[in-house]
């Protein structure tokens, strides 16, 4: 895969190949361009050349190579941010639409496995969430009146959930979630929108993006392509200056994969309800006789790039999970990834705010990117084929939720506070402590340097100073990546940029300690 997380791998980038295209080096146009080949920009390509649409994907990685590669792919209208709190944020009515695109979604990507016939292990399932030991049941009993008014009526509260080796209590249970392989799934949606047409380049990085009348879209290849309409569909969106990365904060989340005996653990969704909640379902690998189960656990979600412990996150997972499973035999993936959490539950999926009329984006994901990625397709499409669509008020980017102006109180607090990082010292005080294998931040002058050591101890350097909106990055020990901690971009221990909202490498630090003045500005086309 594109990214440098080798100590971090997910049981679907080790059961699929990377899904490489050509890159872009040519002038070409399209109805529409997406940005983005992960699950958001390839349902949207798919259902826009399903409508006799010219497409055109860019990816900088390979398909899927960015979060939806490190998903546990849950499909659910079971929402994180729990229906009595959406009820709360976006009224009766809101919760009701929410409930009802996360539904279709489940039931478009079932839809779309059958039509396309792709082999990417869709599975319908019960999903169960539950509370920790001696915790109270309201939340349970509030949900499940929120989520009958939401219109999911077929949800009921049970004894408990169905595991042997552990009593969780009362839970509810929501019928007919779903999992599937998400890069399989993406491989099969890449096959069907270049039978209708279209075409995907991978490895192919958009540094500029203009939207207009005809819109254009520049590569860093020297590529170009202009369309009439713009899908930015990177996760956060590197074409948003501010709008939107106010509203989302990034975290990083956690996720084990422990060996179990086949069938030990019944195949179903789980989750619990403390912040941050455990995520769990069951993948099997492997063939006939030689195939066994993976229970896929995740959890322990810090803010990106304010904390660096990745191995204490793993640990606590691996007590937790052992805890409730004494089954397992053994930890065979460990990995972590981004998610965008909006400060009022719900996804931003419609036009670019104080952009061109024909750029539109999707982020905000949560942890239920999966379906709100499929939304975005549906809903973009819609957009984009001038058509009405109930819920493009509820996903409409440019919204204020005044309910949630306390949380978006406490995330821009948090990122103001991070500032502080250009005036305190480095990690270390000189080149010479850092390990090979290892980056730290250090101060030359004013500057702030980000130094790492390569595993033959080569020193490589950059300016820490963050592409975006000049926070400083810190070094991540897991993934051997450079994190900005104020709204999420990640750079690869050379400096290269991973992760938006941040669209260009870090700058190269000159010997004397002076940011090269050709790369002072982040180069992404921002509103
Ligand atoms: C550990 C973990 C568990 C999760 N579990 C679930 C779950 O169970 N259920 C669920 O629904 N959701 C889950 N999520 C969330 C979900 O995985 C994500 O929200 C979803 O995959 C995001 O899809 P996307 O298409 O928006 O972004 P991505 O998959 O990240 O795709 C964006 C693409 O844009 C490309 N790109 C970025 N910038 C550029 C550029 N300038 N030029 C060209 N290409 C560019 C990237 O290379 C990338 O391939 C989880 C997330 C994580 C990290
Ligand atoms: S991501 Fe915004 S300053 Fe780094």
């Amino acid at each position: 895969m594109k990214k440098s997380f080798a100590q971090s791998r997910s049981v679907w980038m080790d059961t699929t190949e990377a899904a490489l295209e050509s890159a872009l080096t040519e002038r070409i146009s399209a109805d529409v361009c997406v940005v983005g080949a992960g699950i958001a920009g390839m349902t949207t390509a798919y259902f826009l050349a399903r409508e006799g649409k010219s497409v055109v994907v860019l990816d900088d990685g390979p398909i899927g190579g960015g979060m939806t590669a490190r998903t546990t792919a849950h499909l659910v209208n079971a929402l994180d941010d729990r229906y009595f709190e959406l009820e709360r944020l976006h009224g009766e009515e809101g919760a009701r639409l929410a409930a009802e695109s996360h539904t279709a979604a489940i039931n478009a990507i079932e839809a779309i496995v059958k039509q396309e016939a792709i082999r990417c292990e869709f599975e319908r399932l019960d999903g169960y969430l539950f509370v920790p030991p001696r915790d109270s049941q309201k939340i349970l009993d509030d949900e499940l009146a929120a989520v009958h008014r939401a219109g999911l009526t077929n949800i009921e509260k049970v004894e408990r959930v169905p595991w042997d080796s552990y009593d969780t209590g009362p839970a509810l249970r929501f019928p007919r979630q779903a999992q599937f392989h998400p890069l399989k799934y993406l491989a099969g949606l890449a096959k069907a929108i270049k039978e209708q047409g279209g075409r995907v380049y991978t490895q192919t990085h958009a540094t500029e993006i203009e939207g207009g009348k005809k819109a254009r879209i520049d590569t860093k290849g020297g590529g170009v392509v202009n369309a009439g309409a713009v899908v930015v569909a990177t996760n956060t969106p590197v074409n948003d200056l501010i709008a939107i990365h106010t509203k989302q904060a990034p975290y990083q989340t956690y996720v084990i994969g422990a060996r179990i005996p086949k069938g030990s653990i019944k195949r179903a969704l789980y989750w619990d309800t403390p912040d941050p909640y455990h995520y769990i379902r069951i993948e099997t690998v492997g063939r006939g006789a030689a195939a066994y189960d993976v229970l896929i656990v995740g959890g322990e979600d810090h803010k990106t790039g304010q904390q660096d412990d990745a191995n204490k996150r793993f640990s606590a997972l691996e007590r937790w999970t052992r805890r409730r499973f004494p089954m397992i035999e053994g930890i065979e993936y460990r990995w972590s990834g981004e998610v965008m959490e909006p400060i009022d539950g719900l996804a931003f999926i419609g036009r670019n705010p104080m952009d061109a009329k024909n750029v539109f984006i999707a982020t905000g994901d949560s942890g239920n990117g999966m379906t709100h990625g499929t939304i975005a397709g549906i809903l973009l499409t819609d957009l984009i084929m001038g058509r009405k669509n109930s819920w493009e008020s509820i996903y409409e980017p440019s919204r204020m939720t005044l309910r949630a102006l306390p949380e978006f109180a406490r995330e821009n607090l948090n990122v103001a506070m991070q500032y502080k990082d250009l005036v305190v010292a480095g990690d270390v005080d000189s080149v010479e402590e850092i390990k090979p294998g290892v980056g730290a931040v250090i101060s030359r002058g004013l500057n702030k340097v980000a130094v790492y050591r390569d595993p033959k101890g080569e020193i490589h350097e950059r300016s820490a100073v963050c592409r975006h909106l000049g926070c400083i990055v810190n070094w991540n020990t897991l993934e051997n990546t450079w994190d900005c901690p104020c709204h999420g971009s990640r750079y690869d221990a050379l400096g290269k940029v991973i992760q938006g909202p941040a669209n260009s490498d870090l700058a190269e630090e000159k010997s004397d300690g002076e940011q090269s003045t050709d790369s002072k500005q982040q180069s992404a086309g921002t509103s």
